[in-house]
């Protein structure tokens, strides 16, 4: 595996690859940036088949935290750790310990936290060991706990700029959102959203899932294979990345794309087929960061109502790459990678690639 020449490689200070024999941990920590922090990200756990699969997943959602954690003007670099295996046969406290060592080894340079396959409370063993982990249990009025709700509400605020820009609405009363995945993030946005007086059409592959929020927010459902080509004003990617492809794109039947996934473009020139279609597209780090919001707080110590207070930034930063890819007459994916690689001290990815 050659990782320095990956096309996901991009300059990472640091790969660490860790192997536990009491637990039968195997874990990788990469570290894409430091320079504006800590590198912080979460941990996820997931039956790689192939270890460059592995591999090539920890670096590129490192640096993507560097640019969501860049954008979102946090004091934090961009790490993420993988740990390879599958959720209910590797899953032990004795594990998250091992992990937990590997993160103090590196003494502060990575933050971990809970990711896809980890939880909260798969955090607090790996606190046992280390002091570099958040995404914990808190009290009431503290920053952290679950991210997800803070996400969430990143993301309704993200809508409603998004709309304004693109549609000149200034609320999203009497206004259709496809939702496509009802979880974590996707309920606490439904409610936020029905309670704006839009309505929803939601889709999730797990019918309980819909059913609530039909229940709760009297959504529409849609069958998960139609939700991408549901006429709306707004559609809501929050289950899965790289939904937006060449087929998907030319399927939708929406001005405005603005969700929680991570990783919503298949591949950065898919941002290109949105523009030529008149979508505006919200990218998916900068809108998502409500979640890390909460999880640097917590790190750092801080309340739950700075929390909030620092998620309404999120809307403004949206609006200035709206505005900056319109200006410029490029795409919006394109205008936000260009911020964060300034903010990050990095080459612009064109010179990159000439160098
Ligand atoms: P989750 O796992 O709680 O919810 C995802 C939902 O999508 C599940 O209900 C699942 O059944 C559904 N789903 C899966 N495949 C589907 C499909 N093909 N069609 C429709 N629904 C489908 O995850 P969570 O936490 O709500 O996150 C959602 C997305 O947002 C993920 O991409 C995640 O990486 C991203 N994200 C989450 C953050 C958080 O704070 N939880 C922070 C930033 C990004």
């Amino acid at each position: 595996m050659e990782v320095f020449d990956m096309r996901e490689f991009d300059g990472h200070e640091l790969v660490l690859f860790g192997h536990d024999a009491a637990t039968g941990l195997r874990a990788i920590i990469a570290i894409h940036s430091t320079v504006l922090g800590p590198a912080a990200g979460g941990c996820r756990l997931w039956p790689y088949a192939t270890t460059t699969e592995a591999v090539a997943d920890v670096l590129r959602l490192s640096r993507g935290m560097s640019y969501k954690n860049a954008m979102a003007g946090l004091p934090f670099g961009g790490g993420k750790a993988v740990i390879i295996g599958d959720a209910p046969a590797v899953k032990t406290p004795e594990l998250f310990a091992a992990f937990g060592r590997m993160v103090d080894s590196l003494r502060g340079r990575y933050v971990t936290a809970e990711d896809v396959g980890t939880t909260t409370a798969d955090m607090a063993h790996v606190a046992r060991v280390t002091q570099y982990v958040s995404g914990l249990g808190r009290s009431p009025g503290e920053a952290g706990g679950d991210p997800a709700p803070k996400t969430a509400l990143g993301v309704f605020l993200g809508i409603k700029a998004a709309v304004k820009f693109r549609l000149g609405r200034s609320d999203l009363s009497g206004l259709t959102v496809a939702v496509q995945g009802a979880g974590g993030v996707g309920y606490h946005l439904c409610g936020m959203l029905a309670a704006a007086g839009a309505q929803l059409k939601v889709a999730d592959v797990l019918p309980r899932a819909v059913e609530r929020v039909c229940d709760e927010f009297k959504a529409t459902p849609v069958a998960p294979v139609h939700v991408l080509e549901s006429q709306a004003d707004v559609l809501a990617p929050c289950a899965l990345g790289a939904i937006l492809n060449s087929r998907s794109i030319a399927r939708l039947r929406v001005p405005v794309v603005a969700g929680a996934a991570n990783n919503q473009l298949a591949r950065d020139a898919d941002g290109e087929a949105l523009r030529a279609a008149d979508i505006l597209y919200a990218p998916d780090y900068v809108i998502n960061a409500g979640g890390i919001i909460s999880v640097s707080r917590e790190y750092y110590g801080g309340t739950e109502a700075q929390v909030i207070e620092d998620i309404q930034g999120i809307p403004a930063r949206l609006t200035e790459v709206f505005e900056r890819a319109r200006r410029e007459n490029r795409t919006t994916n394109e205008v936000a990678d260009q911020i964060a690689r300034e903010r990050l001290g990095r080459a612009p990815v064109s010179q990159r690639l000439v160098a």
